[in-house]
């Protein structure tokens, strides 16, 4: 869901590791446009027709627009009740790195705006051209996700899997609002003009001594 330059570069990704893309969004003239740039495995759809058609949902949608791509596409109505939802989106302020939801998260504004939806938070942190990672597995990039339904975690842990990532799971869904504003931290260093990849600890695991979250 969106026509834009993750779900492009995701949709891509996802293509040469064998999957069937639909893309859709407000634009039509933008999806056939985007799933012409992703390939042969990817087909654009009227936002109406869209979600009968899909088992899982990737949400690549501007912020200012998240309310009004779901409703677009029935979510309001239940279109995508029992299906995976992974809500990539970043409602942050690139310039501060601000948060923009006053509480909660984007990824709970999906859940409570798609009904029944199973959405897992993840991706966000990445820019799209990062994949397919090709290198050593033991440097793999590893994509914090959170979400409270453990078939729709395992549906995202695949996916990221097919991207060359590894899933590292933080909790349920109300870890959402973490996630994202690491992603304001991300673009402050950005903006600084580093690499965020380097931004953080290098935590050797044979000295962690935290509890894991299961879920
Ligand atoms: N680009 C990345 O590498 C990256 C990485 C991680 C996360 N993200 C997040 O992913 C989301 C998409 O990023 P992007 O880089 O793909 O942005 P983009 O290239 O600007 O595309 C934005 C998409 O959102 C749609 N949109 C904007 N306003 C809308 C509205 N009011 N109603 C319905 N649809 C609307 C646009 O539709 P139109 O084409 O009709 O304008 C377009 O499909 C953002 O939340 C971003 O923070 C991006």
């Amino acid at each position: 869901m969106g026509t834009g330059n993750l779900a492009e570069t995701l949709g891509r990704a996802w293509a040469s590791a064998g999957h069937s893309l639909l893309v859709t969004g407000r634009n039509p003239q933008h999806a056939i446009e985007a799933a012409g740039r992703i390939g042969r495995a990817a087909g654009a759809a009227d936002p109406a027709d869209f979600a009968s058609q899909v088992d899982v949902v990737v949400v690549a949608v501007a912020w200012d627009g998240l309310e009004a791509a779901l409703t677009l596409v029935g979510a309001g109505e239940g279109s995508l009740a029992g299906k995976t939802v992974i809500d990539c989106t970043n409602p942050v302020d690139y310039a501060t790195g601000e948060l923009k939801p006053a509480s909660g998260s984007a990824a709970e504004l999906v859940a409570r705006t798609a009904v029944g939806a199973h959405v897992v938070k993840a991706l966000h942190l990445f820019a799209g051209g990062s994949w397919p990672y090709v290198g050593p597995q033991d440097e793999a990039p590893v994509v914090a996700i959170c979400g409270d339904e453990p078939a729709a975690l395992g549906r995202a842990t695949a996916l990221i899997r097919d991207l060359g990532g590894r899933a590292g799971m933080v909790g349920g869904l109300t870890s959402a609002r973490q996630l994202e504003e690491a992603a304001g931290f991300v673009m402050r260093v950005v903006t600084s003009g580093h690499n965020p990849r380097f931004a953080v600890p290098n935590v050797d695991p044979a000295f962690l001594h935290v509890p894991r979250t299961t879920n």
